[in-house]
């Protein structure tokens, strides 16, 4: 259950300069990985999608996308973003936990799945994985985005300046969201990484999400739209170097699902 705070607080991180760019990069990134599926309209899942965020920049480009979500709050906002951009008869909301998912939807049908940002509310990392990885045709896309582990004792000594608060947050794999309030966990790139390879998923494309502007302390700054432009250029250069998507805020793998 999302209540109207937490909706309003999403919704000002989403039109935020760094919620703008986590949708901007992601999309993006998967973009370069969609050549040799279907000419056609690709079937896709967008598991925890939320308000449609991503679903609906997917189904402006003539996809036809599911989304499967148990937040009721999330499903009414993402049928209003659906409507706005006219794009109602491509987009199915499915009220669903992502445990359970019902049959016909982990059928391997999808050439697409998205799981963005939703892992780090889930207990079974790996058992989720393999939900997503069942549900795509062979030869399908994965794309997953979690919260980078290796960023956050980073961010809180750069952030914060507490150098004791970075050290302890070394060796954990939880903190707390400010958003939805609740506690989460955190991945490395290499452990789902490895998990995709045993799946048999293996990962074609690892970029970093947000690997500057997170470090940027002066957040007004980042609403100059001068300053933006310049930040958006550099973070699309950077999503894809090493070293630098290893410490970005968020990470997104994509991964290919073997053929037969
Ligand atoms: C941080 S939001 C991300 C939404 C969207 N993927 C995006 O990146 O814009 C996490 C979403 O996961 C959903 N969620 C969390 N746990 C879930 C579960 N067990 N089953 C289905 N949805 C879940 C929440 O309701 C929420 O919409």
């Amino acid at each position: 259950m999302r209540d109207d705070t937490t909706m309003t607080a999403w919704h000002e991180w989403q039109e935020s300069p760094w919620g703008r760019l986590r949708y901007t990069l992601a999309e993006t990134n998967l973009a370069k990985h969609l050549d040799g599926l279907d000419d056609g309209p690709l079937r896709i899942l967008d598991l925890g999608g939320g308000d449609g965020a991503d679903t609906v920049r997917l189904a402006e480009r003539g996809h036809h996308v599911t989304i499967v979500d148990n937040a009721p709050e999330m499903l009414a906002a993402a049928t209003r973003r659906a409507v706005g951009a006219d794009v109602t008869e491509r987009v199915t909301l499915i009220e669903a936990d992502v445990t359970e998912l019902p049959h016909d939807i982990a059928d391997g049908r999808y050439d697409l799945v998205l799981c963005h940002n939703l892992l780090q509310y889930l207990d079974d990392t790996a058992a989720a994985l393999a939900r997503a990885v069942t549900a795509l045709r062979p030869g399908g896309v994965l794309s997953v985005m979690a919260v980078n582990r290796h960023a956050t004792p980073l961010n809180i000594a750069v952030r914060q300046a507490d150098p004791t608060a970075a050290l302890a947050a070394l060796d954990t794999d939880r903190t707390r969201t400010v958003t939805f309030d609740t506690t989460m966990t955190l991945h490395t790139a290499e452990e789902l990484g490895e998990i995709l390879d045993r799946l048999g998923c293996p990962v074609t494309g690892h970029y970093g999400i947000r690997t500057i502007c997170d470090y940027i302390t002066d957040d007004e700054r980042k609403h100059d739209p001068a300053f933006f432009a310049d930040l958006e250029r550099l973070e699309l250069a950077l999503t894809g170097r090493h070293p630098y998507m290893h410490t970005a805020r968020l990470f997104q793998l994509i991964g290919r699902k073997h053929p037969g």
